[in-house]
């Protein structure tokens, strides 16, 4: 492992963003920051200049890791460690997740308009998107807005289609409950769903970890989440005439996203590689995370 990683804030479309950039080995190290405190835009022109370094160090495009939800960065940093031995990884907060940014309301649309505004400001397209269960359909939004600036897709634990009946029935239930309890037991009605079996079993560290990451999320992030994943539109259309290089990565045990819906995804786009993982369920960064980065960077190689 190994590679060296930096955070940064960033102010974009009114709001402060924060994203974590971790540096494959042979870009040469920051310069010892100046004393004093520094100005944003400093940090900002800083963060460019060094993203521009690591493309041209690794002639790849950089792979932007996108979180679900009620999740943050933090879900990708295993995954995250693997990767940066390769390539340039970015993980950015999306609005009102992780560090509190905004409580603003918000869709799955205008979550893929922030993050096109940050990734170009930090000069990172275009780039590859790797998105996680609601990460993936702000991914296909973003590609569906600005297909220039995508070099590849991958949807981890995903899917293209909007909510069925049954899942938009599931949505104001736990909007009603955040508004009521908070979101403690919204993350307890979740989370044995989320992972494997197996992991349940043999890896509570994984388990703390995701429950952690869970309870940071603010009630009304949830609420407009819930919202944004319930009105989303169906991207099924796009998925199919995406022509780069793309990946499905689903968990073999996945309730929410099935391997069999993953699997008729994956035939249906045009250049898809499909990884079914063992051992994971819908959190297949956590739960795999080598299996998941080996796939990414075969996605970024065929990119390149
Ligand atoms: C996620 O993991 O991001 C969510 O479960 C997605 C969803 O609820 O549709």
């Amino acid at each position: 492992m190994g590679n060296r990683g930096d955070d940064w804030k960033i102010r974009v479309n009114g709001a402060s963003f924060r994203f974590a950039v971790a540096f494959p080995q042979r870009v040469a190290p920051a310069p010892s920051a100046p004393t004093g405190p520094r100005q944003p835009e400093e940090r900002l022109a800083e963060a460019r200049d060094r993203i521009r370094e690591a493309r041209s160090a690794t002639g790849a495009p950089p792979l932007v890791l996108i979180h679900g939800f009620p999740l943050n960065h933090l879900v990708w940093t295993r995954v995250s460690r693997l990767t940066a031995e390769h390539v340039l990884t970015i993980r950015p907060n999306l609005r009102g997740f992780g560090e509190l940014s905004s409580l603003e309301p918000f869709t799955i649309a205008s979550l893929a308009d922030d993050l096109h505004a940050l990734l170009s400001q930090i000069g990172a397209l275009p780039c590859v998107l790797a998105g996680l269960s609601m990460g993936g359909y702000v991914g296909l939004a973003l590609a569906a807005a600005f297909p220039a600036d995508v070099a590849g897709l991958a949807l981890v634990d995903s899917r293209a289609a909007a909510d069925s009946p049954e899942q938009r029935e599931k949505r104001d239930p736990m909007i009603r409950q955040v508004r009521r309890s908070g979101v403690a037991p919204v993350v307890d009605g979740m989370l044995p769903g989320l992972l494997s079996p197996s992991t349940h079993r043999g890896n509570p560290s994984v388990v703390e970890e995701l429950q952690r990451i869970m309870l940071d999320t603010a009630a009304p992030t949830i609420e407009h989440a819930c919202i944004a994943m319930r009105d989303r539109p169906d991207l099924t259309d796009t998925a199919t005439r995406i022509d780069v290089p793309a990946a499905i990565i689903v968990g073999a045990e996945d309730q929410l996203t099935t391997p069999q819906e993953a699997t008729a995804l994956a035939e249906a786009m045009k250049q898809c590689e499909l990884s079914v993982l063992s051992g994971a369920g819908h959190i297949s960064p956590l739960e795999q995370p080598e299996r998941v980065a080996e796939a990414l960077v075969r996605l970024v190689k065929r990119a390149s």
